[in-house]
């Protein structure tokens, strides 16, 4: 399983190593396989070998320059960071991030040999116009990205879920990611109202791989209970 924070543009520099702390020495105390990754906010990463993976929620696609309000490759590599999130549905919907955007930011940070979590995912409307819909929303979130990428994370969040308390039903989560199984070997994440109480149900769904957590995943002691389920599941079935 793939367990993962999302901070968003939350926690400042210090919360951020208060949390760490706890979620590291978690992980360390209770012998846990799974992979744990989190994406804090810029300011607050820092140069340390961890067990647990430090990713960052966006970067320019260029190793340095004039990019006003941007980082680069060239920042991420004083911290070691390898570990990127492309496509987020905030980045798309607020930020304006166009797919060919997306697109070049995937085409640079896999050259870089960097683990890609990409997200995509439909909004509302999309979703009510049924199955065909929702698939050719996500194929078009897919132009340009390489499926068979060898460090991909596929995350499925759709927009509709996150941060509302909404989430589709077990039987939904269940069949959008048996079809995207079909187009990827990755690992296929589930995101968007991801809870202490939905956890564990959500993550033993059919081709569900693991969780990216927002909101929920703000408190370390709720997300050391999510990790807690993951590997609960590892046990039962035998991983
Ligand atoms: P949420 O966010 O868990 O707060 O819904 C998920 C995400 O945006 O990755």
């Amino acid at each position: 399983m793939i367990i993962c924070a999302n901070f968003k543009a939350n926690k400042t520099r210090q919360e951020t190593q208060a949390y760490m702390a706890v979620v590291e020495s978690f992980v360390g105390a209770n012998d846990i396989s799974d992979t744990i990754m989190v994406f804090p906010p810029f300011t607050a990463l820092e140069h340390l070998s961890r067990n647990v993976l430090i990713g960052v929620q966006n970067a320019y696609p260029a190793k340095n320059g004039a990019y006003t309000g941007e980082i680069a490759l060239e920042q991420l590599e004083e911290f070691g960071i390898k570990t990127i999130l492309i496509g987020h549905s905030e980045r798309r919907h607020i930020l304006g991030e166009t797919q060919e955007v997306i697109a070049e930011k995937f085409r640079f940070f896999s050259t870089h040999g960097f683990a890609i979590v990409y997200c995509v995912g439909e909004p509302l409307e999309v979703r009510q116009a049924g199955t065909e819909a929702l698939m050719n929303y996500i194929e078009a979130q897919c132009i340009g990205i390489d499926l068979e990428y060898k460090d991909l994370i596929l995350a499925y969040e759709p927009v509709w879920a996150i941060g509302t308390g909404l989430t589709p039903s077990m039987e939904d989560i269940r069949e959008l990611h048996t079809a995207l199984r079909a187009k990827t070997t990755a690992p296929i994440l589930y995101g968007g109202s991801v809870k202490v109480d939905n956890a564990a149900q959500i993550m033993a769904i059919e081709n569900v791989d693991g969780i990216l957590v927002g909101s929920a995943a703000l408190s370390a002691n709720d997300f050391c209970t999510m990790i807690a389920d993951a590997s609960q599941l590892n046990t039962k079935t035998g991983e």
